[in-house]
């Protein structure tokens, strides 16, 4: 479905104190909520969500740092939802997120960066149905 994206709110924003404040900001841009739970990763999920990744030099970091806390997943809707949550979200690495960015308002770090988003309509898809059965998905 081209008009969903998926998020999760990081570990570090949960502890943070900084969900309530995302989640505002995501709904007041224009996001309509589809599905949403606060859960917590295993490390083997984690791992399995971020296989992608398996590769890179912080995979472990990634999946030990994305399993340490709760999180907020979340399927949201809108048009051109994958890259407007992009914008949204800002770059991956906060001190280069422009101004305004839930990344350069809420982030820590390029590893503890507050907010995933997916990079695309169909990693939105997989990443969706990763957390939430068709009859979560409103
Ligand atoms: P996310 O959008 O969830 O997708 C992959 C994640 O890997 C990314 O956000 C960051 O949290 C993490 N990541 C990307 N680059 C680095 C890096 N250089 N060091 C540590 N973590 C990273």
């Amino acid at each position: 479905m081209t008009n969903r994206t998926f998020t999760m709110i990081k570990p570090d924003a949960m502890k943070n104190g900084h969900a309530g404040a995302i989640l505002d900001k995501i709904i007041k841009s224009g996001f309509r909520i589809v599905a949403l739970k606060q859960t917590k990763l295993t490390e083997e999920k984690a791992g399995e969500f971020y296989a992608v990744h398996k590769a890179r030099p912080f995979y472990g970091e990634l999946v030990e740092f994305m399993s340490s806390g709760v999180i907020i997943a979340a399927i949201l809707e809108k048009d051109n939802a994958v890259a407007d949550f992009r914008t949204l979200i800002g770059a991956t690495d906060p001190s280069k997120a422009d101004e305004g960015t839930i990344r350069k308002l809420f982030a820590t770090s390029v590893g503890e960066n507050a907010v995933h988003g997916s990079d695309s309509d169909e990693n939105a898809k997989i990443e969706g149905d990763f957390f939430f059965s068709g009859l979560e998905q409103f």
